[in-house]
């Protein structure tokens, strides 16, 4: 098992990715604590943890919230003793036109995607600092910190600002032992997907424009990203601090849409 015993907060556990990325971790030996808005989801993922004979802890926390990511850190320490890594997950997706968003919109993506990330960041890392053995941090970001869609501002900013204090972290507690590193996704079969489908014209050429357009033809599974996560927390990723990496079925590599027009020449070569 790989994080035998590392003592693990995941946010954004209670749905999505951080379900997961919850069971994964704790399958792999970790203690996990589980943090997200609804006591009632957060409890049914840990119920599935705890039936399959794992330890885990559940904090109802809003990460707009300094207050209850204080309180996220000290129950952690409180029930096991100390910080090994952390996942900031959480996010909130947001789609609206550029010359339309509201000062009160900018700011709730920012406070949830970015200050709440940064914050608990800074929490964890003063925590792990403290206990003198290092630890690994992970962010959940997109492959909107390469790239960016039509309406994606607030997001895309949230995302960016992710990777630049992360890097900054990183070089600041590489002495310490403490590893700070980005996962990027693609698109993955999450809600955020079906929302995708379901506002779509035709459910069958949305899914196939997508899968012409990721060079891998597919989406990425939830499991696949927690298996990423499980290696950057573990000491197989020893030397990788301040990368981000896109996980993503080659989609940032893609110079332009593989449709709808193709090369005659390099089809003929
Ligand atoms: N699904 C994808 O295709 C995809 C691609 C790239 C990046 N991501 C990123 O992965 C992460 C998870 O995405 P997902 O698809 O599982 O999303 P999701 O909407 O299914 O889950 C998001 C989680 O964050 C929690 N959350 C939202 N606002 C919160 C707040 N204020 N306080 C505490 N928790 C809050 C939700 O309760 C939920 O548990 C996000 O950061 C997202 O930006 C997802």
């Amino acid at each position: 098992m790989k994080l035998q015993q590392k003592v693990i907060i995941i946010t954004g556990a209670s749905k999505g990715l951080g379900v997961s990325m919850a069971e994964t971790c704790s399958r792999e030996g970790a203690n996990v604590v589980l943090a997200a808005r609804s006591k009632p989801q957060l409890e049914a993922v840990a119920e599935r943890i705890l039936q399959s004979g794992g330890e885990v802890e559940t904090v109802p926390t809003d990460m707009s919230c300094p207050e209850q990511l204080d309180a996220l850190v000290a129950r952690t320490v409180e029930r096991f003793g100390r910080i090994d890594g952390l996942i900031n997950n959480a996010g909130v997706n947001y789609v609206k036109p550029f010359l339309e968003i509201d000062p009160a919109e900018w700011r709730r993506v920012l406070d949830v995607d970015l200050t709440g990330s940064f914050l608990l960041t800074q929490l964890c890392a003063r925590r792990m600092a403290h206990q003198g053995r290092g630890g690994s941090i992970v962010q959940i970001a997109s492959v909107h910190t390469h790239a960016s869609l039509a309406g994606a501002a607030p997001y895309d900013a949230a995302k960016h600002g992710m990777v630049g204090f992360s890097k900054a972290a990183a070089v600041e507690l590489a002495p310490l032992g403490i590893r700070v590193n980005i996962l990027s996704p693609g698109l993955c079969e999450t809600e955020i997907w079906k929302d995708i489908v379901a506002a779509a014209p035709s459910e069958k050429e949305c899914i196939d424009y997508w899968n012409a357009n990721i060079p891998g033809g597919r989406l990425i599974t939830a499991e696949e990203i927690s298996r990423c996560c499980v290696f950057l927390l573990s000491n197989d990723s020893s030397c990788i601090t301040g990368a981000n990496i896109f996980a993503d079925l080659g989609m940032t590599s893609l110079l332009v849409s593989r449709e709808p027009y193709v090369s005659s020449a390099i089809a003929s070569q």
